[in-house]
């Protein structure tokens, strides 16, 4: 390898000019080794990632290259020899907390993060670790993070390694040694932001956005100067409640065009109306922009947000702006008017599809949102080509021949409970998306989770972290009929859809045994590699879907697979522990517990043949710990506190994943000084566990327990949950 020192030329003017018949100076011989000069470590520029299709030994930025494709060329590892893969290497992350991390794959080492925003180095042949960047995160920060404290990755360049940390900072690590060059506060760390992106690097500009919407910020992208840490350009995605001009490359399209889609009041003017750009940020070198996909409106409910009933400019839209100034270029709107989460940040992919009559290519952009369509529009301008839903959606019957999707009436809901197909998970979440550019297929990793949204009539009096204007508590019951959970579960579904979509339909499904799997990858050796929720690491026929070979990788896996090669021998990686909003809203899915969450890197090559070591998590006994207690009022009160306060992380209905505890098991809810210690007192706030003394009196934390304890009664009584130890 060539990564740690080249040697200069040497010695090329001294010899010619011996050759010139010069007179020699005898005191210096004619060859004199040139110092050895440090060669750039992961030297990385524009460039080399526009031609990272050349280089399919490398995995050089998120989605593979900058199209974001996901496809590598590599085929040594085909449809042929795929039954021969096995496991090359592992890698302990020491998190159960989420991973999401896509690795980057740069001369032969591997850059990766997992949860609280850490930063691995690896050697990427054999796994061995060359640095570690811990970012020193407050833990307390945790409370932010609307869908656990994950990371996505880094990009490289220019011999730095950057990285989003969930703080709201952006650090520029030494690829070489990971040592911090820069660190710069990109948010207002006195809101709920969080960073759990992936930053790109284009022109010397990094790009990251941030999160939040759920709890109330303001959206938006910036561009800092990838040597100084600089901000360059930051484009809002939703106006300032003044709506006056920010000095931001936002300015001039808001005064033109957004400021007008918003009211003059509701809560976006204290909550910042959301619009986060938390996820996919991609550049078109064709029209030097970048096109980036904006969150949801917060709070979600607009007829809170913003009782002017307007599109709400840029929420749930893909945006493209100047790669240069920032300044925008244009917009497409896939959910005006957000009201259920229905987010525009999923993937996007860049392709030149044959869309011609005569087969003439057009450069398009494509995502598969949380609503349920599947957008096909021009990268030049934005304009409408072709949409059609890749699951059953119904809250919209169609899109109009600009886009528009066509709402049922009953989708904007009052206070009666409506059940909606796509609910806030979205059918498509933040699981990257891949696009085989032979076959013209995108693989979608898409899901039916649906969802019962209803107004939430305690907005103003009752100030959650999560005040989002849906009732959470929707649905929620001390005591649920007979057969709830088992209604839920068969209503979950997860699948893998090979999407055309030039003819928008799907040309294969591969149905999932549960809902919320992993990101896909795509090769040119016909496969297609996606991790599954129960552990199963699978590789289909890219053409027909056929499981080829699948390996047990002992975790949920749901982050984006990578493929990379060394020393001419193909590998494939992906990061398991799937934590995430799933994995902590959506315990009841799991009847027989749940999959574990372990944090490794699992890198598998042809005739690999290590073994997986077993998580070794600690038992839990699922019995209750307390006696059942509370009146009928007070076990109710508790149902929705807990809906509205705990139920983000600690699931909903009070059945927890296991990625953090499960209240119904745990001592703590049995002694009512323990648990006021903890939920009032905060004392294992340093652990992610912040004290929600501002949000609830003794009482309503006491309801709160009263509720979890006869929880954990009802499901010990209906067999709901084993009573034998189980992981
Ligand atoms: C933002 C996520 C988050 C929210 C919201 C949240 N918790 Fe927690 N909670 C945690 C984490 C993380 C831990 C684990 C802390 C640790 O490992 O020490 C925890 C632990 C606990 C524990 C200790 C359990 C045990 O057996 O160790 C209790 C009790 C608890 N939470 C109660 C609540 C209640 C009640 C609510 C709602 C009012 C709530 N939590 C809301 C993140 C959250």
């Amino acid at each position: 390898m060539t990564r740690n020192r080249i040697a200069a030329v040497a010695g090329i003017l001294s010899l010619a000019l011996a050759a010139c018949g010069a007179p020699r100076e005898p005191a210096e011989p004619a060859d004199i080794p040139a110092p050895e000069v440090e060669a750039q470590f992961a030297d990385v520029d524009t460039a080399r990632i526009l031609a990272a299709a050349d280089t399919p030994q490398e995995w050089l930025t998120y989605g593979g290259n900058y199209d974001e494709t996901r496809h590598s060329p590599l085929q040594k590892v085909n449809v042929e020899t795929v039954e021969r893969l096995g496991v090359a290497w592992t890698y302990d992350l020491r998190t159960a907390r989420g991973v999401e991390s896509t690795p980057i794959v740069v001369e032969g080492v591997m850059y990766v993060t997992s949860a609280w925003s850490v930063v691995y180095a690896l050697e990427a042949a054999t796994g061995e670790e060359l640095w570690v960047h811990e970012p020193d995160v407050d833990k307390s920060v945790g409370v932010n993070a609307c869908c656990d404290v994950v990371n996505r990755g880094v990009a490289v360049y220019d011999g730095k390694v950057y990285v989003g940390v969930i703080d709201g900072r952006l650090q520029a690590l030494d690829a070489e040694t990971g040592e911090l060059i820069w660190s710069t506060v990109t948010v207002d760390q006195s809101k709920p932001y969080t960073i759990t992106g992936a930053p790109r690097v284009v022109d010397g500009k990094v790009l990251i956005g941030n999160g939040g919407a759920e709890l109330g910020v303001r959206g938006y992208l910036s561009a800092y100067d990838a040597a100084t840490g600089k901000l360059v350009w930051r484009f809002y995605t939703v106006p300032n409640p003044e709506k006056q001009p920010d000095n931001a490359a936002s300015d001039a399209v808001f005064a033109e065009l957004a400021n007008d889609t918003w009211g003059d009041e509701g809560a976006w003017v204290e909550d910042g109306g959301g619009g986060t750009v938390w996820d996919s940020i991609v550049y078109d070198h064709v029209g030097d922009q970048i096109i980036f996909g904006v969150g949801n409106g917060s709070p979600w409910n607009r007829t809170f947000r913003d009782p002017a009933g307007g599109d709400n400019l840029f929420l749930s839209s893909i945006v493209a702006v100047d790669a240069e100034t920032g300044e925008y270029k244009w917009h497409f709107q896939t959910t005006p008017g957000d009201n259920w989460d229905y987010t525009a940040t999923q993937t996007i992919i860049l392709a030149d599809l044959p869309l011609g009559e005569n087969g003439e290519t057009r450069r398009v952009a494509m995502q598969a949102p949380k609503n349920g369509f599947f957008y096909v529009i021009d990268a030049a301008t934005g304009e409408f080509i072709s949409g059609e839903p890749f699951v059953p959606i119904t809250w919209a019957t169609g899109l109009d021949e600009n886009g528009r999707p066509v709402e049922v009436p009953t989708a904007r809901y009052g206070t009666t409970p409506i059940l909606q197909l796509p609910g806030a998970l979205g059918a498509h979440n933040w699981h990257p998306m891949a696009f085989n550019p032979e076959l013209n297929l995108a693989y979608i990793p898409a899901q039916e989770i649906p969802q019962a949204y209803a107004e939430d009539s305690r907005f103003f009096d009752d100030p959650a972290n999560w005040n989002t204007g849906s009732d959470f508590a929707a649905g929620a019951a001390p005591d649920l009929p007979p057969g709830t959970f088992e209604a839920i579960r068969a209503s979950l579904k997860g699948r893998l859809i090979a999407w055309d979509p030039i003819a928008q339909e799907p040309r294969w499904t591969v149905e999932h045994e549960n809902a919320w799997n992993g990101g896909v990858l795509s090769t040119a050796g016909g496969l297609v590699f996606q991790g599954k929720l129960g552990g199963e690491f699978v590789a289909y026929d890219a053409a027909t879907g056929e499981k080829l070979w699948a390996h047990d990788v002992k975790s949920g896996a749901a982050s984006g697979p990578a493929t990379f090669e060394v020393d001419g021998e193909q590998y494939v990686t992906i990061t398991t522990g799937w934590g995430s909003a799933y994995a902590l809203v959506a315990g009841m899915a799991y009847p027989d517990g749940v999959p574990p969450s372990v944090g490794k890197v699992v890198t598998f090559k042809l005739g690999g043949n290590e073994i997986i070591a077993d998580a070794g998590l600690p038992m839990i006994e699922r019995t209750p710990k307390g006696e059942d207690f509370g009146t009928t009022e007070m076990v109710a009160a508790g149902t929705v506190h807990f809906a509205r306060h705990c139920a983000v992380c600690h699931g909903q209905l009070a059945v927890s994943s296991g990625v953090l505890p499960d209240l119904r098991w745990s001592p703590i809810a049995a002694d009512a000084a323990s648990w006021d210690q903890v939920v009032r007192g905060g004392a294992l706030a340093s652990n992610g566990m912040v004290s929600f003394a501002e949000e609830l009196s003794e009482e309503e934390s006491e309801a709160i327990r009263a509720y979890v304890l006869r929880q954990a009664h009802n499901a010990t009584a209906s067999q709901e949950a084993p009573t034998s130890d189980q992981p």
